[in-house]
């Protein structure tokens, strides 16, 4: 497959790969350092990023924020010149603080998703941090750039289209999700680039795009490539190899599935996700898990109203108490055979077999 590099900001990377963010704790220095590596981008996820800090249950916020910073620098220092990005969910508490301790320790990217990162561009003004919106629909792209149009008079350095085949939170509704074919993405794909090529035009700049979801195979970037992308976002993949953060249960519990496990679930973040329906998803369908303590990291999070604590059940997954823990997963887990290597990946996704 011939491949261009992809641009990210004021620098480009080899491969026009970004590995997709990963919470909580399953993307961080040690799968996002080898992605950047090998040429892709590497991004870390900053949710509860700092999970196993000694003090994290007396200073979340504060272990989360110094955990940013450690983990963009041992990635960076890994990287070797690659491009090493952050993940910061807009749901979060303290979404801009994350951000700006992601700039501040000098990633090279900010992506956001889960929501609509309006001030996204003021938190990293007169920083080298390139900014993208994650988006599912021509309306959310048209929403977001309008607005930094309008207030920062700029654009996105990049911009993320998330379709309805990727894991985490998804930008759908639970019905949407139940006929993905009627949802024709491709359809909705060229629209957003229609959408992006305003803007371009307008600041007399290129907004590279980038889709992910569902992503497993040479033919499936070629796909994506020939709708006019510049680039693929892939996750799920990057679990079951040697450098990913999440624990050796973790990526056997994604060698194991099926393409029959997978669920599409409501997370208390208000979006509806997709994961593995393991013994603790079963547990959840009968009845609430009891919520022991709130640590407040989601805004819109009523700790009253929703069914267990996302973040207890992240936290509890990539430890490998997968019993008690939410295992996000894209729809293509089932695919997933064996354990491999982040080089080695790279080389199948873009079919070189050397
Ligand atoms: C385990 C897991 C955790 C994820 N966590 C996040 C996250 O914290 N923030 C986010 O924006 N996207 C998250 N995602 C979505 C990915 O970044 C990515 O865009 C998507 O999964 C791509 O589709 P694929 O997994 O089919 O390759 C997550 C996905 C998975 C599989």
């Amino acid at each position: 497959m011939k491949l261009q590099a992809l641009k990210v900001g004021k620098k480009y990377a080899r491969i026009p790969i970004i590995q997709g963010g990963m919470g909580v704790g399953v993307s961080r220095s040690g799968l996002a350092g080898a992605v950047a590596r090998a040429g892709g981008v590497g991004m870390i996820s900053s949710a509860q990023i700092g999970y196993d800090e000694p003090d994290f249950e007396a200073d979340v916020q504060g272990c989360n924020i110094r955990a940013i910073e450690k983990h963009v620098k041992l990635a960076k220092q890994q990287a070797a010149g690659g491009l090493v990005g952050v993940n910061v969910m807009t749901a979060l508490q303290h979404y801009a603080d994350h951000v700006q301790a992601a700039a501040r320790a000098g990633a090279d990217l900010v992506v956001c998703g889960a929501g609509l990162p309006t001030d996204l561009p003021a938190l990293v003004s007169g920083t080298d941090t390139a900014i993208a919106p994650i988006v599912s629909s021509r309306k959310a792209a048209s929403l977001i750039l309008r607005m930094w149009d309008k207030k920062y008079k700029r654009t996105a350095d990049l911009l993320v289209i998330e379709g309805p085949l990727a894991g985490g939170h998804l930008g759908f509704t639970p019905e949407q999700l139940k006929n993905i074919q009627a949802l024709d993405f491709d359809r909705e794909i060229q629209a957003i680039l229609e959408e992006k090529k305003l803007y371009e035009d307008k600041y007399g700049v290129s907004v590279p795009v980038v889709v992910g979801g569902g992503i497993s195979g040479p033919s499936d970037i070629e796909h994506i490539l020939s709708l006019g992308a510049d680039g693929v976002q892939i996750a799920t993949c990057f679990v079951a190899t040697r450098e990913c953060d999440a624990s050796p249960a973790y990526k056997q519990a994604y060698i194991d599935a099926s393409e029959e496990d997978v669920v599409i679930i409501k997370s208390p973040v208000g979006m509806p996700g997709r994961a593995i329906r393991n013994a603790f998803i079963q547990k959840m369908e009968q009845a609430p898990i009891p919520i022991k303590h709130c640590c407040h990291c989601i805004r819109k999070c009523n700790p009253k109203e929703i069914p267990y604590c996302i973040t207890q059940a992240l936290v509890n997954a990539v430890k490998g108490n997968l019993d008690q823990g939410l295992i996000f997963c894209g729809a293509n887990v089932g695919k997933i055979r064996e354990l491999t290597t982040v080089p080695d990946l790279i080389s199948s996704l873009i079919g070189r077999t050397d």
